[in-house]
């Protein structure tokens, strides 16, 4: 099995450099969708080898996007997200854990649960930085109460579920956030799919997963949003595969 993943992963960093980033590497039993998502072992073991950690060895190796995740969360921290000093985290897909481990230097929650579905990986977080994990079902938050968290995010995780998966998603993240928190999480819309970027797409992107990328009309996030009391504070682009992806924060009214 060790070999088998390692060449797997070989021949997914070659795919994935060639075309300058994208998450993830295709299963032997293609799914459509991010439940196939990097393997634990190879890229743990590959990272180590780079010298990096494994949300560098994401970021500069296999994406091509050096300083990627950072920059996310320096936008963020520049937004005031971290300044509210949040106590409850929660985070839907953190993979191998980029964006919660650069969270944690931001902030000191005392609670940061997540729903992850690569159970290695869940498992990794939960050791390495003592998160919760909570289990997934369906596209549901159920086990955390309304109105109980300060910061909801998922961080590369709606460009590839399905348009009801991520729309179930919302209503839930909307629910669990507390009033005045804040909800965070990047989405493809229109802001990043002039004809070049479909062009680049259509022909450099999308290797092997029929649900990625998944496009979200910004729009409809904000008028969803609205009605979950829940307003539009920003919006930014963020490198993602052969394009961008739009990180929007949303806070909930006091
Ligand atoms: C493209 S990866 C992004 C991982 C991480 N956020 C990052 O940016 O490196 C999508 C993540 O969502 C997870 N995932 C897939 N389906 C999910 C679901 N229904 N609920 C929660 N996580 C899910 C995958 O296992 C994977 O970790």
């Amino acid at each position: 099995m060790p070999g088998k993943a390692t060449s797997v992963m070989k021949s997914g960093a070659k795919r994935l450099l060639a075309r300058t980033g994208f998450d993830i590497v295709r299963s032997t039993r293609p799914r459509g969708g991010v439940d196939d998502f990097i393997p634990f072992e190879a890229t743990m073991r590959a990272a180590r080898a780079a010298g990096l950690s494994v949300g560098d060895y994401i970021d500069e190796v296999m994406n091509g996007t050096p300083g990627a995740t950072r920059s996310t969360i320096e936008e963020l921290g520049a937004l005031g997200v971290f300044a509210a000093d949040p106590r409850t985290v929660l985070e839907i897909g953190p993979g191998s854990g980029r964006y919660l481990e650069q969270t944690l230097k931001e902030c000191s929650p005392s609670r940061y649960e997540i729903y992850e579905t690569a159970a290695p990986w869940a498992d990794y977080l939960v050791e390495t930085f003592g998160v919760v994990a909570r289990p997934v079902a369906g596209w549901s938050l159920a086990p955390t109460p309304d109105a109980s968290v300060d910061l909801v995010q998922a961080h590369k995780v709606f460009n590839t579920l399905t348009f009801l998966g991520t729309s179930r998603y919302f209503f839930e993240m909307a629910r669990v956030t507390r009033p005045g928190g804040r909800i965070v999480f990047d989405v493809m819309t229109e802001s990043c799919l002039d004809p070049a970027a479909v062009r680049a797409w259509a022909t450099r992107g999308g290797d092997g997963h029929d649900s990625y990328p998944a496009a979200v009309p910004r729009r409809m996030c904000v008028d969803l949003f609205a009605t979950l009391d829940c307003d539009l504070e920003a919006g930014f682009l963020a490198p993602m595969g052969v394009a961008s992806t739009e990180v929007l924060v949303f806070r909930k009214r006091d």
